[in-house]
């Protein structure tokens, strides 16, 4: 029998609560070519620059079949119509265009900031919802839904429709890494009939819109023109989940270092704007995603004294770059003071996170809230037992004990 590689290690289920000495001994070279022809990279510099070298491909039509072949259902060419995060220009600069336009500068400048009222009162509400108990579930309980109730808003959904809506994203968000037939099943059952809601919707908001998301996108005169059919939803099924798990983590991850990190919770409660540093330094040091793993090149590319080979899949290691020494003086420390915070997980380049803006404000929020109002916080477990994905890595419950829950 061979050998575990160390990236075998880090797929491992056993290193999910601490894959960092994994990492650090990866980036003693600049690629590993594995076994089975993936190249995995590890170092901050060596990511920014691949992030933005045309050469790297998102479309997996660009793998060679007997990777492509190898994808999972949910993944691969034959599963959902290619949403624009897995399509390289010129049609993924036209889509994400058409989607900008409605979700932030220059055409819609306050899209996001209008959020806030209503994302502080989600929040507030979930909040609400524990109090009274002796300990509670931070996954299932406040940072799950949350992401959900939010872009139900930002899409325009109505309020009576959001509980069967949240309803369909779960089997989707379920079936995103290594699936059992049982969730493909589910996933797919779900995918009908949030698309025909969506389409229904949609044709509703042409002849009704409003000022929300959906209505923007199937009324927009702007040059590259509305989206419709398999583009809009395939473009609203994009934002529903990639704005989902990872946003879960970044408020579960953070949640867990501050409880690790008891003075920088004490700064949560007392000083105004720190959340936002804060949160920056988390992306870094907690972040979400931690693997791109089907990035592939349309070309050769010479990575240090290596060659990346066409048509092969590259891991990019994002959470590994972030603790990179080299580029990120005592990465291992986690300190929100820093000045300047590089981090690599909104990724970077033309795929750089659409989302960003939004989710940081949710974890800004989120965090602040909770420090605000739990009284004498603790973790029940630590580490707490982790989601299954090595890639959208975080807690899969974060079970927290407190003294009360003070009012919002
Ligand atoms: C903590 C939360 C989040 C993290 C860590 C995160 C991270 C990422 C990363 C690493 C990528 C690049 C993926 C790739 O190139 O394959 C990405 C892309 C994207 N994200 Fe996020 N994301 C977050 C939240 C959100 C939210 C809230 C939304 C939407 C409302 C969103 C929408 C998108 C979209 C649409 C893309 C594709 C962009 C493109 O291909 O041009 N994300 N995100």
């Amino acid at each position: 029998m061979t050998q575990p590689t160390l990236y075998d290690q880090i797929l491992d289920f056993a290193n999910r609560a601490d894959p960092w000495p994994l990492y650090e001994q990866l980036r003693t070279r600049p690629v590993w070519a594995e076994e089975d022809g993936t190249f995995v990279v590890s170092r901050y510099r060596d990511i920014y620059a691949l992030m933005h070298d045309p050469r790297l491909s998102s479309d997996p039509n660009n793998l060679l079949p007997e990777f492509a072949d190898k994808l999972p259902p949910a993944e691969g060419p034959g599963g959902m119509a290619p949403a624009f995060i897995r399509t390289d220009p010129p049609r993924h600069d036209v889509l994400r265009r058409t989607v900008m336009r409605q979700f932030g500068p220059p055409h819609r400048p306050d899209r996001i900031d209008k959020l806030t009222p209503k994302l502080s009162a989600v929040v507030a509400e979930l909040i609400d919802k524990i109090a009274g108990k002796p300990e509670a579930d931070l996954v299932d309980e406040v940072a799950y839904p949350f992401p959900v109730a939010v872009i139900s808003e930002l899409l325009g959904v109505p309020a009576e429709d959001q509980a069967t809506f949240g309803g369909w994203v779960d089997p989707i968000v379920n079936a995103l890494t290594r699936p059992t037939p049982e969730q493909l099943q589910e996933r797919n059952d779900a995918m009908q009939q949030l698309s025909h809601y969506m389409l229904e919707l949609a044709q509703r908001r042409r002849t009704q819109p409003g000022d929300d998301m959906i209505s923007g996108f199937v009324t927009d005169d702007g040059p590259d023109g509305r989206l419709e059919g398999g583009d809009l939803l395939s473009t609203l099924i994009l934002l529903l989940i990639a704005g989902h798990e990872t946003t879960v983590n970044l408020i579960t991850n953070g949640w867990l270092t501050l409880q690790r990190h008891p003075d920088q919770l004490q700064r949560l409660r007392t000083e105004p704007r720190f959340a936002i540093r804060m949160v920056e330094e988390l992306l870094r040091y907690e972040p979400s995603v931690h693997i791109l793993p089907l990035r592939t090149a349309v070309d050769d590319i010479e990575i240090g004294d290596a060659t990346v080979r066409k048509g092969h899949p590259i891991a990019v290691m994002l959470a590994s770059g972030n603790r990179d020494a080299e580029c990120i003086p005592d990465a291992d420390r986690f300190d929100p003071d820093r000045p300047d915070n590089v981090h690599l997980s909104f990724a970077g380049g033309i795929h750089y996170c659409l989302g960003a803006p939004l989710a940081r404000l949710e974890a800004q929020i989120a965090l602040t809230q909770l420090a605000k109002r739990l009284q004498n916080p603790r973790l029940v477990a630590d580490p707490p037992p982790y989601r299954p994905s090595p890639i959208l890595r975080g807690p899969i419950h974060l079970r927290i004990a407190y003294d009360a829950v003070l009012p919002a």
